[in-house]
C-alpha cells in the first residue's frame, strides 16, 4: 500500500542509492532492511522530527516502486533501467567522475553517450525530489553521482533551499579540466544554496574551477551570479561516523568475545594487521600487499608472528578496471601465501566478502595495528570506527595522507602510501610502538571523533545552510535555525 503523499515533505534527502537493502526473510519473503551506515543514522532523527523522505534508487535494474514507508522514512525509489545502470552508474558516474575526482588513479573515459545518460537519470533524480519537497522545503543532494540536481531542482522549485554535500574529492583544476562537461558540472552544483566538502583542499579546488572556467569570482568561499541575486556557499564540513554506535557495540561482551575467537582462528599471532576496504583501486590495497610482502622478504615479520587479514567487500563488479583489481589482488595473494605460509600458519587471510558492523567492530578490536592507506579518499569512516572502537587504547593506526581523515586524526602514523619504503618504515613503526604512546596517540584521536559525530556533522551543515538564507535576508526566511532541523518556510 502506498502510504507516502507526495509534495508534503518539508526535508528531503537525495542520493543515488536508498538507504535501505532488500532481504528475504526465513518465511521466504521480501523484505527491506535499513542500512547501517552513519549516514542514515544522523538523518534518521532529523527525518522523524520533520516530514522527512530519501528519494534514491533501489538497487535493482528495471523495477519501478511506488513510495514507500520503511523504518519510520518515507522512500522515494527512482528507477533505473539496465541501459542507465550501464550508462549512469557504471559508465559516467564510476568510469568518467570515479577516477577523475581519485587524481586519475585509472584513466577516466569520456564517452558523450555516458554523458547524455547521465544528464537525464539527474534530471529523473530531480523530477522525484521536486514531486516530493513540500513548498519551501529543504532538499539535500548527495555525491558525484548526482552534480546537476542541484541546478536542475532550483529550476523546476526556486522556493526550495537545497544543499550539496561532494563525499569524494574535489579534484585539482588541471585535472578536472580534462572533463569536457566541466562547467556544465560546475552549473549544476551552483544550484545549491551551500555545496559542502571534506577538506579545505577540495573546496578550494572548486572554487578555483569556478573562476577559470566560469569567469566568477569567489569571495570567501561566496559565488553570487551577476543579475540573478542568488549567490551559492562553498565550505568544509568533513563527515564522520555514528561514534555512540561503535562505543555500544566495542563494549558488548559478544563482540569482544567474538575478536578473541578471530585472534584465535588466526593462530593468536604476536601481530594481527587489518585492513577494511570497498575493492576499490582508490584504496591501495596493491601498495599495502607490496609492503608487507617486502616486510616478509627482508624478515622484518615472520608468518605465524603476524598475519595481515585483508577484508575486501565486492563492489562495482561490472566495471573493467574493478573486475581487473579483483584479478591482481587476488593473484598477489596467492603468490604471497605461496611464498611464505607454514602449513600452520598463513601470511595474509584474504576475504572477499561484506560484513555487518558487528562483524566490523570485532576485527577492529581483534587488530593491533589498523591499515587504511588508500591513494585517494574522500574521508574514510573506516579509520574513524577504528580509533572509536579502541576504548582499551590497544590499537595503532597507520593512514594516508591522502584520506580527509587524516586532517582530523593526525595523531594516527600518517603515511604516503606510494614510497613503499616509507610504508614499510610506518608499518613497523606501528607494530613495534610502545603501549603508552600507542595510547597516547589512541586517547586524543578518539577524542576527536567523539565531539564530532556525523550527528554533529549533519547538524552543522543543516545550520550552515539555513544561514544562507537568513543572510539573503529573505522575508520568508526560517525553517532549520540553529538547531538545523529542517522545517517549512525558506524562499
Ligand atoms: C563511496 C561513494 C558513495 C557510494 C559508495 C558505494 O563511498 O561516495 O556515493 O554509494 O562508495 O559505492 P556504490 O557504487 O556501490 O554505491
Amino acid at each position: 500500500m502506498n502510504t507516502v503523499k507526495t509534495g508534503t515533505h518539508d526535508f528531503v534527502v537525495v542520493a543515488n542509492r536508498l538507504p535501505v537493502d532488500r532481504v528475504t526473510l526465513e518465511d521466504g519473503t521480501a523484505a527491506w532492511r535499513t542500512s547501517p551506515g552513519g549516514l542514515v543514522s544522523a538523518l534518521h532523527p532529523l527525518m522523524q522530527a520533520s516530514t522527512g523522505a530519501w528519494v534514491g534508487w533501489h538497487g535493482a535494474e528495471n523495477e519501478v516502486l511506488e513510495p514507500f514507508h520503511e523504518d519510520s522514512i518515507d522512500l522515494v525509489p527512482v528507477p533505473l533501467s539496465s541501459a542507465d545502470v550501464r550508462l549512469y552508474y557504471e559508465g559516467f558516474s564510476n568510469s568518467t567522475l570515479w577516477p577523475l575526482y581519485h587524481d586519475v588513479i585509472v584513466p577516466p573515459e569520456f564517452h558523450r553517450t555516458w554523458w547524455v545518460a547521465y544528464r537525464e537519470v539527474n534530471a529523473r533524480f530531480a523530477r522525484a525530489a521536486a514531486g516530493t519537497a513540500a513548498p519551501g522545503a529543504t532538499v539535500w543532494v548527495h555525491d558525484y553521482q548526482l552534480q546537476l540536481v542541484p541546478k536542475m531542482l532550483r529550476d523546476l522549485r526556486p522556493d526550495l533551499t537545497i544543499g550539496y554535500f561532494d563525499h569524494i574529492p574535489f579534484p585539482s583544476t588541471d585535472l578536472f579540466a580534462q572533463l569536457p562537461w566541466r562547467s556544465r558540472i560546475l552549473e549544476g552544483l551552483l544550484g545549491a544554496d551551500l555545496i559542502g566538502f571534506q577538506r579545505a583542499s577540495d573546496t578550494a579546488n572548486f572554487l578555483t574551477s569556478v573562476k577559470r572556467f566560469l569567469g566568477l569570482t569567489p569571495r570567501k568561499g561566496e559565488v553570487r551570479r551577476p543579475g540573478s541575486g542568488r549567490s551559492s556557499r562553498a565550505q568544509t564540513h568533513p563527515i564522520s561516523i555514528d561514534a555512540a554506535k561503535i562505543a555500544d557495540l566495542a563494549a558488548s561482551p559478544a563482540v569482544q568475545d567474538r575478536a578473541r575467537q578471530i585472534r584465535e582462528e588466526l593462530g593468536n599471532p604476536e601481530t594481527v594487521l587489518l585492513g577494511v576496504d570497498r575493492l576499490d583501486y582508490t584504496k591501495g590495497i596493491r601498495h599495502r600487499l607490496k609492503a608487507y610482502a617486502e616486510l616478509l622478504e627482508d624478515r622484518a615479520l615472520s608468518v605465524g608472528q603476524a598475519c595481515l587479514l585483508q577484508i575486501a567487500s565486492p563492489s562495482r563488479e561490472k566495471v573493467d578496471s574493478y573486475q581487473q583489481l579483483r584479478e591482481e589482488v587476488e593473484g598477489t595473494v596467492g603468490r604471497i601465501n605461496g611464498e611464505y605460509d607454514s602449513l600452520a600458519h598463513t601470511a595474509v587471510r584474504y576475504l572477499h566478502h561484506s560484513y555487518p558492523t558487528e562483524e566490523m567492530v570485532a576485527l577492529y578490536l581483534a587488530a593491533d595495528v589498523m591499515l587504511v592507506t588508500p591513494l585517494r579518499d574522500g574521508m574514510n569512516l573506516v579509520a574513524k570506527e577504528y580509533v572509536q572502537a579502541r576504548f582499551d587504547g590497544g590499537g595503532r593506526l597507520v593512514l594516508s595522507e591522502f584520506a580527509g581523515a587524516a586532517d582530523q586524526l593526525g595523531s594516527a602514523v600518517i603515511v604516503n602510501p606510494h614510497d613503499i619504503d616509507g610504508l614499510k618504515a610506518s608499518i613497523l613503526e606501528a607494530v613495534n610502538m610502545e603501549p603508552t604512546e600507542a595510547k597516547r596517540r589512541l586517547v586524543s584521536m578518539r577524542r576527536n571523533v567523539q565531539d564530532h559525530d556525523v550527528a554533529r556533522w549533519s547538524r552543522h551543515f543543516l545550520t550552515s545552510l539555513q544561514e544562507t538564507q537568513d543572510d539573503d535576508a529573505s522575508p520568508h526566511a526560517g525553517g532549520p535555525g540553529a538547531t538545523g532541523t529542517p522545517g517549512r518556510g525558506a524562499r
